[in-house]
């Protein structure tokens, strides 16, 4: 198959690339590089030994997507493309509202004009909600409760109406969990711009010497150690997901959804230990207060992507901090450092 990759130069777009080259399809990257580096592809083609071409534009620029798609002969589209801070978008919602949903609307629009109807979206666990029950399942009813959350979740109602108002759409939502980790290879990773908003990377930034201690956002949550559970999946494993879910997609029509977790949760202390065990030392933190907003327990139910796409997570903690400490070693300040 010929995948067109939205925001493929960015931290899961690069990592699924090499699993789809590596399977034999072939990518080609659109990328307005508002949160990555081209960089990134040149160690994907250097890992792979194949080329992902990269056109730098807007999935909102519907000329432009129109004729790569056709241009490229496109079969299938990745929408990974869009901004993912939830705290920036509580305080930039129009920027969320207008990038990530007016631009899907455009990239979709896009997609019906070249007669391209099959897409894999990224959407978010986020999109639960402050979840009351836990195993998280596809069924359950959405409430996302920021900016951000809110895009994830309006993206998949336009996608679901879509695919009901016609047969020809091959719609899957695919619900990742915490993506952490890196390739094995230590030469493509998470590149966060500025602070990290997410544990693992400021972890990791802490360990190389970035910062000077990791903030533990509470520690008298109603959880065994008293600070927050989460479903960390190695993006290696998430990127695979969406391997699967494009074959599923080839012989099936509709809309379809899937939790992309382990179904295991690890706690902030439990993934601050398993880091430390990964570089070999101790790493500085202190317990500060709640993050508002943060659910205590989150971890998902992956048993239906396990039934339908015969897809699991194998890579554990350890693994995960192990290839994200090798990448954050070997590229201390990321691709531009
Ligand atoms: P990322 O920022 O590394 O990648 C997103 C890419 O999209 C970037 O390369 C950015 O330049 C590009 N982009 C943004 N807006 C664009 C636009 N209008 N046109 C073209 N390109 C645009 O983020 P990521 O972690 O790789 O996330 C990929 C997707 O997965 C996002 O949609 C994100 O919301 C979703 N997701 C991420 C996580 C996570 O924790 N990383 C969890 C759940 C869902
Ligand atoms: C994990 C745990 C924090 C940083 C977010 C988004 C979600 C999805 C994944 C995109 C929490 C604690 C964190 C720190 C800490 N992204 N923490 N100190 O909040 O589960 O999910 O990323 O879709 O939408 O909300 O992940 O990595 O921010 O936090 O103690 O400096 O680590 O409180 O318990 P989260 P996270």
């Amino acid at each position: 198959m010929k995948v067109l990759l939205t925001g493929g130069a960015g931290y899961i777009g690069s990592h699924t690339a090499v699993v789809l080259l590596e399977a034999g399809h072939d990518v080609v990257v659109l990328d307005n590089l508002a949160n990555s580096s081209p960089e990134s592809l040149v160690r994907v083609a250097e890992l792979t030994g194949r080329e992902a071409p990269l056109v730098v534009g807007d999935i909102a620029d519907r000329k432009l997507v129109e004729r790569t798609l056709r241009d490229h002969g496109i079969d299938a589209v990745i929408h990974f493309a869009g901004l993912k801070a939830v705290g920036e978008s509580v305080a930039k919602p129009l920027d969320y509202y207008t990038n990530n949903t007016g631009g899907t609307l455009e990239l979709l629009h896009a997609m019906d004009a070249a007669q391209v109807r099959t897409i894999v979206f990224s959407s978010s666990a986020t999109v639960y909600g402050a979840p009351e029950q836990v195993p998280l399942i596809e069924k359950m009813e959405l409430d996302a409760t920021n900016p951000y959350g809110r895009t994830k979740e309006q993206i998949e109602d336009i996608l679901t109406d879509v695919a009901a108002a016609d047969d020809r759409w091959r719609v899957a939502l695919l619900r990742y969990f915490n993506p952490v980790g890196a390739h094995p290879s230590g030469r493509i990773g998470e590149d966060p711009t500025g602070i990290p908003n997410n544990l693992m990377p400021f972890i990791a930034q802490v360990a190389v010497g970035r910062r000077e201690k990791l903030v533990v956002f509470g520690d008298d949550y109603p959880t065994p150690d008293g600070t927050c559970i989460r479903d960390y999946i190695h993006v290696l494993d998430l990127a695979a997901g969406h391997l699967a879910a494009l074959e599923f997609l080839a012989d099936h029509q509709g809309r379809h959804s899937w939790n992309l977790g382990t179904g295991h949760g690890s706690s902030v202390y439990e993934v601050l230990h398993a880091f430390e065990r990964a570089v070999g030392r101790p790493i500085p933190y202190e317990v500060g207060p709640r993050r508002p907003g943060d659910a205590p327990v989150s971890y998902a139910d992956p048993s239906a992507a396990l039934a339908d796409l015969s897809w699991s997570a194998s890579r554990g903690l350890d693994e995960m901090c192990a290839d994200h400490w090798r990448w954050q070693q070997q590229n201390p300040h990321g691709y531009t450092g």
